[in-house]
């Protein structure tokens, strides 16, 4: 109980006298009595006053449903007999709680056996300093939610003890290494890899919505101009909301799922396109426009500099894109999916998500890894720099998994993109992951600490041309295509996501202070 807290009674708000009834009472007589006082119930009392039934408006709509004659039937017939009472110098908490614990709503005061009130659950509501009562069937859950299974989905899972995660059926490894972006969207949203006919169907519509609504384009550059300092993520966060309005996304509680997946492929599609030419309006230099032949892809390095990419390298940016589509239930995940349980529109979803990717403990920094080995230098600092950093209490940014207790698959893949890509900062960054592992291993043993998606992330982004400032929007272009995924799977078989918490501030309802 906090200090000074005030203790209300029963007395203090219970209605007195009661209102009662005898027990020969005619059940037509109570209700007229209760409607006349406006009540929810009357006392049975015996000729002593002493209550020995209680007669509610639940026992009013059973016997009604029974079809008997209210005129002939009395009220000892159909009260609940023996009722539970309290006293007037009881907690109201304390009473509160019997009231909730029991589902009664309203329960006799007496003293020395004699009725001398009535106390509603609403009249305590009002003042009781009420004790929280135990709610049957909640679940406490670990902070974070960890461990913990909120849904079902089809969409994808990751088993963090095998190194393994998988898009639907298929290794998302497996569909990184030989599928295209655009066929792995397809099968998110679809459950299947597409056929030839499908792909060339599914390329033809949403080709069309990689370009940014003409009634947006216009509004792009006071968002690209906000702030001292640009913040890619918020300034595209900001432009998905203006794109979702100009194309009309409505609560998806209100469209059919073609319309909402209708909606899904248009966000996906212009995404891409809103965060190159965000980043080229801060620049000062003007947007490209899509490439009509060029794949997802190529098209988001070619509106970068204006030149068709090398396929090599689109095909680097290609691969990490599939690599971050989805993994499992993250906290980006969850919020579209909290958003979309609402019956809020894809935008909002969407926008939801990529406020939640925007903290450093989601969407990360991968650029922070590539400064990493920019501070090492060369390769024969990096034992002293690692041994140095670890020993100082510094984490080894690109190191260690919540999940993965083993190699992070993406990193593995990513390694090998980055040394067919080639380049010295591939080469660097193999011998710095070796020494940072065996470095980890001594200074932390059993810590299974191994280079996660972000180290080889930030080396295949650069290799390919993109600058640190968009390496985490990279990590947003195609996480929209897992986030969607599940916003159409959430709105599919929809219930609003809805858990309790634990109040755990000063007991209310306290009186008000006086106020001058
Ligand atoms: C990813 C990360 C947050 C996972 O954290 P976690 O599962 O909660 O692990 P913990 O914070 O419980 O760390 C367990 C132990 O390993 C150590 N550790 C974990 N990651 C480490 C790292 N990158 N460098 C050095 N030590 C590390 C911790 O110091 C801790 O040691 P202790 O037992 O002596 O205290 C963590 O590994 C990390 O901070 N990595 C660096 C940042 C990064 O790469 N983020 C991108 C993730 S995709």
């Amino acid at each position: 109980m906090a200090d000074g807290a005030v203790i209300r009674t029963v007395a203090d708000v219970m209605s007195t006298p009661g209102v009662t009834a005898l027990p020969s009472d005619l059940i037509s007589e109570a209700s007229v009595r209760m409607l006349a006082r406006a009540v929810g119930s009357v006392v049975v009392v015996d000729d002593e006053n002493r209550p020995i039934g209680i007669f509610t408006e639940r026992d009013l709509i059973r016997f009604n449903g029974s079809g008997g004659n209210p005129s002939i039937t009395r009220v000892a017939d159909w009260m609940t007999p023996a009722p539970d009472t309290c006293g007037p110098d009881e907690p109201a908490g304390k009473a509160f709680a019997r009231l909730s614990e029991r589902g009664y709503r309203h329960i006799p005061v007496i003293t020395d056996g004699k009725l001398v009130g009535l106390v509603s659950m609403r009249d305590l509501m009002r003042v009781a300093s009420i004790e929280p009562v135990s709610h049957p069937g909640h679940i406490e859950a670990p902070k974070g939610l960890a461990g913990v299974i909120v849904a079902e989905t089809e969409v994808g899972d990751v088993r963090g003890q095998e190194g393994f995660y998988h898009y639907r059926q298929y290794s998302a490894i497996d569909l990184a290494e030989q599928c295209t972006l655009e066929d792995v969207w397809y099968l998110m949203f679809e459950g299947t890899l597409p056929t030839s006919a499908q792909r060339a169907e599914f390329l033809d519509r949403v080709r069309p919505y990689a370009a940014v609504p003409e009634s947006v384009k216009p509004l792009l550059p006071a968002v690209a101009a906000i702030g001292d300092e640009f913040v890619p993520l918020d300034a595209l966060r900001s432009s998905v909301s203006l794109v979702a309005a100009a194309i009309g996304c409505r609560p998806s509680l209100d469209i059919d799922a073609a319309a909402l997946r209708s909606d899904a492929e248009r966000i996906c599609a212009v995404i891409p396109t809103l965060i190159m030419a965000l980043y080229r309006l801060r620049n000062g230099l003007e947007p490209i426009d899509p490439h009509p032949e060029l794949g997802y892809a190529a098209n988001y390095l070619y509106m970068l500099t204006g030149e068709v990419p090398d396929p090599d390298l689109a095909r680097g940016v290609e691969q990490y894109q599939i690599t971050t589509i989805d993994h499992g239930f993250n906290a980006s995940t969850f919020t579209a999916r909290v958003i979309t349980s609402t019956g809020a529109d894809l935008g909002a979803a969407v926008v939801g998500g990529i406020g939640a990717l925007s903290g450093p403990l989601h969407g990360g920094a991968p650029s922070r890894a590539l400064d990493m080995l920019d501070a090492i230098g060369t390769p024969d600092h990096a034992d002293a720099w690692v041994r140095d950093a670890v020993e100082s209490g510094d984490r080894i940014m690109g190191f260690g998994h919540r999940v993965y207790k083993t190699d992070d698959p993406r990193s593995v893949l990513l390694k090998s993109v980055a040394q067919r890509l080639g380049g010295p900062m591939a080469d660097f960054a193999v011998q710095v992951e070796k020494t940072v592992v065996d470095v980890l291993a001594e200074l932390k043993p059993g810590r299974e600490l191994y280079a996660n998606v972000e180290f080889y992330a930030g080396v295949v982004m650069d290799r390919c041309g993109l600058p640190r400032d968009l390496f985490t929007p990279t990590f947003a272009s195609s996480r929209v295509i897992g986030w969607c995924a599940n916003i159409l799977e959430q709105a599919a078989d929809n219930r609003i996501i809805r858990p309790s918490a634990r109040y755990v501030g000063p007991q209310p309802p306290q009186p008000l202070p006086a106020r001058d």
